[in-house]
């Protein structure tokens, strides 16, 4: 009597299965082909973007004896990326520019957001010229363009670089260009704001915010076709609710003393010009304990998520 040993071939797991190629390909565009299966390419989980106040490059920028050009808001080596990312999608950066000085800024984006943190110049753009001054915002096409100071000049500018750079875009040509320059003085965001107070907020609103857009961009209620820039206020001992949505948002502190926000459960103190990144999804509230107005200025690739109907925002409270 003969025992017969079954032999069992052990089963590999199919999210251990290597990348899989054609056996015997008859064509170079064949030989391309790579084949995943639903256990190692299904539900990917990329390191996620992290919360949390960049303190490091405001400081920089607004110290005096920092020479001309620009300070990225980094994030990339911690995301995993191949090119600079603040956020997935958008890329925040503090510009500074001597007395008398000038920089160019020519990125690969469909449009750039700016705020004035200090100083004044002009910004020329084509045959375009916006002169600016602390506290104004303006916004440039994709077109290279040169900035000029008058004086010493901080400026915050973010672009959605890295939106273009992952489908590997390029900036649209100027007869494609969805937008035009165009300049929001201090002064007038400062009568807009006080139009919104006013008015009375409802349930259903979010904070007393401003929403900045354009003539070309009414219809969306956008500033770039993917982005979308807001100022927000929050009155003296007052915090805006807890929410989440699948935007993330880049949020430069103006004024906030005694202001924080919570961000994925985490506490993010405020200092002045700082950069506050809100992660896609995250829960997050902002909280004025101060005695005056706080205002932050808040872009996000909330236009992207509108036209995919993925925004998801909800209260939390
Ligand atoms: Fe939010």
């Amino acid at each position: 009597m003969t025992a017969s040993a079954k032999i069992t071939t052990p089963v590999m797991d199919m999210a251990d299965l290597p990348p899989q190629s054609a056996l015997a390909p008859a064509s170079e565009a064949e030989a391309r082909a790579r084949y995943f299966n639903s256990g190692n390419a299904f539900n990917i989980k990329l390191p996620p973007v992290p919360g949390g106040v960049f303190t490091e490059p405001a400081r920089q920028a607004l110290s005096a004896d920092t020479a001309t050009g620009f300070i990225a808001c980094d994030q990339s080596a911690a995301m995993g990326c191949a090119f600079p990312v603040t956020s997935p999608l958008m890329l925040a950066r503090y510009a500074v520019i001597g007395a008398g000085e000038h920089l160019v800024a020519d990125f690969e984006a469909t449009g750039s957001i700016w705020y004035v943190i200090e100083g004044k110049g002009r910004a020329v753009q084509g045959g375009e010229t916006i002169a600016f001054a602390k506290g104004d915002v303006f916004l440039l096409t994709g077109a290279p363009a040169a900035l000029e100071a008058a004086t010493r000049t901080v400026l915050w500018v973010v672009t959605n670089e890295p939106q273009l750079a992952f489908d590997a875009d390029r900036r649209p040509t100027e007869e494609a260009r969805p937008v035009d320059p165009v300049h929001y003085p201090a002064a007038e965001i400062a009568r807009q704001i006080e139009i919104i107070y006013g008015a009375a907020p409802n349930a259903q609103t979010s904070g007393m915010a401003l929403i900045f857009s354009s003539d070309r961009q009414q219809a969306a209620r956008n500033i770039l076709p993917t982005l979308t820039l807001s100022l927000n206020t929050l009155p003296p001992k007052t915090h805006q609710k807890a929410h989440r949505h699948n935007s993330a948002a880049l949020t430069l502190v103006l004024n906030g003393d005694d202001s924080y926000s919570m961000v994925g459960g985490v506490r993010c103190d405020w200092s002045p010009f700082a950069t506050l990144v809100t992660p896609p999804g995250a829960p997050h509230s902002h909280h004025n304990g101060g005695d005056s107005r706080a205002l932050f200025l808040i872009v996000q690739d909330g236009g992207l998520h509108y036209h995919a109907r993925t925004m998801g925002f909800e209260f939390l409270e």
